[in-house]
């Protein structure tokens, strides 16, 4: 199994080392944006071309595993058996089409149902951050330590805009406890932060390949990651989660009005 999950880890960070470097090259000049449920929910030709490339590599590689991704290219996944991949070719895709960068690449690697390795890059910081509970957690080559388990007054959090904007679940008093309200708009990029301690809270309205990668790195550094209604997380549904330090989420859950 450790043997399996350094074999998966090394693969991912190679196949997201070349997703990176083609992300920063000169052809993302070459940009075409559509949208796909509203205005502000953007796709561009190299979410669908990373996203093909990705799942090419993973299934030459790993011809029995099951492919869960974002812009259609993967397989029709019923249950969490055998090896599954979560893959979001761009996670960001706003930030990637109006700031060039806080953009990310995101594989998550699943067998039978539990979290094995998570793999995400900060394109533009060229840092990738990988690893499981038995590999441990590492950006780039270096072994990274747990975060602290800070409390709520110590430490930023980090709310979807709608949601904070709209004070769903009660999320503004949350806030307000905390020292700070930052949006980065990347699911990946605010992993990154929880996993170095930068921020103590993230909550979002998030689908299987936003949770994935993130959800293996941040129970492996003893985080916790629970639905707003406390139910098991369902990796093959879209659901409001809460992530972040064990005392954060329990201080979160006690305040969030969740009905
Ligand atoms: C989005 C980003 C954003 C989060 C959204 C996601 P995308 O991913 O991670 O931060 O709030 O829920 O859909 O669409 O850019 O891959
Ligand atoms: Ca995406
Ligand atoms: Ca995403």
């Amino acid at each position: 199994m450790r043997e399996d999950s350094k074999e998966i880890d090394a693969f991912l960070v190679s196949l997201l080392r070349t997703v990176g470097e083609s992300l920063r090259g000169d052809s993302i000049k070459k940009k075409s944006v559509g949208t796909k449920k509203n205005r502000n929910d953007l796709v561009t030709n190299f979410d669908k071309k990373t996203e093909k490339f990705i799942n090419s590599e993973i299934k030459k590689n790993y011809p029995q595993a099951t492919i869960v991704s974002e812009e259609g290219y993967g397989d029709k996944v019923q249950d969490m058996s055998g090896l599954v991949f979560f893959v979001d070719p761009i996670d960001g895709t706003m930030n990637f089409v109006k700031r060039r960068d806080d953009f990310a690449s995101m594989i998550g690697a699943y067998i039978d149902g539990k979290p094995l390795i998570g793999a995400i890059i900060n394109v533009m910081d060229n840092e990738i951050y990988h690893g499981g509970k038995e590999i441990g957690l590492f950006i780039n080559d270096k072994k990274i330590d747990n975060p602290k388990d800070l409390s709520l007054v110590e430490g930023l959090v980090d709310v979807s805009a709608p949601m904070a904007l709209a004070n769903k679940f009660n999320v503004q008093s949350v806030i307000k406890k905390s020292s700070g309200f930052r949006v980065y708009g990347s699911a990946g990029i605010i992993f990154g932060h929880l996993l170095t301690g930068k921020e103590v809270m993230y909550m979002s309205y998030l689908a299987p390949w936003d949770l994935a990668a993130g959800r293996v790195m941040c129970e492996a550094a003893g985080m916790s990651i629970v639905s707003i209604d406390d139910s098991p997380i369902n990796m093959l549904e879209s659901q409001v989660v809460i992530v972040g330090t064990q005392k954060v989420v329990s201080e979160a859950l006690k305040t969030l009005k969740t009905r």
